[in-house]
């Protein structure tokens, strides 16, 4: 169930919206707090709330890669690999994360802390390669950098994540 806070905060987007449905994104946001990820009962009750097919709120939710469906890291790891990054040696980075972290693209590691992950253009083009953590950018990567993201992460308090 969405958490009190979350009500609130629905309650108030939804004054922004001309109708329920319009407001489907900051919803599936607020239940991705909630739940941790897009769980099935999640969805359910997004689909509920704003009085929508469940199969069209799993649609929309499957669309976007910051939607996740499955349980994931504290720090998701979005590395992208299309073409202008491709170029820029993303795959160099992906390989260098993956013997890091020793997880493979779409798994998270033991201790739960980095879920990687692969995804196209994040419209960071020009400062390739670039990768998403959660909502924040890095990008003109190299394995150095990497290297300093990841220990910068690993650091950070669990306040500093609320
Ligand atoms: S191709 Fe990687 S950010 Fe656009």
């Amino acid at each position: 169930m969405f958490s009190p806070d979350s009500r609130a905060e629905l309650d108030q987007i939804l004054k922004r919206y001309p109708d329920k449905r319009s407001a489907i994104l900051p919803t599936l946001y607020l239940a991705q707090r909630d739940y941790g990820y897009l769980t099935p009962k999640a969805m359910q009750e997004v689909a509920e709330l704003l009085e929508l097919d469940p199969t069209e709120v799993n649609t929309v939710a499957a669309f976007y890669t910051l939607f996740y469906r499955e349980p994931v890291g504290k720090f998701v790891i979005q590395v992208c690999e299309d073409l202008p990054c491709a170029l820029c040696g993303a795959e160099k980075i992906v390989s260098h994360l993956r013997e890091r972290l020793g997880i493979e693209v779409g798994e998270t590691t033991a201790d739960g802390l980095f879920t990687l992950q692969t995804v196209m253009c994040v419209a960071g083009c020009d400062r390739a390669p670039v990768m998403q953590v959660n909502l924040k950018y890095f990008e003109g990567l190299t394995p150095e950098s990497v290297d300093k993201i990841l220990e910068e992460l690993r650091s950070r308090s669990p306040e500093e994540e609320k």
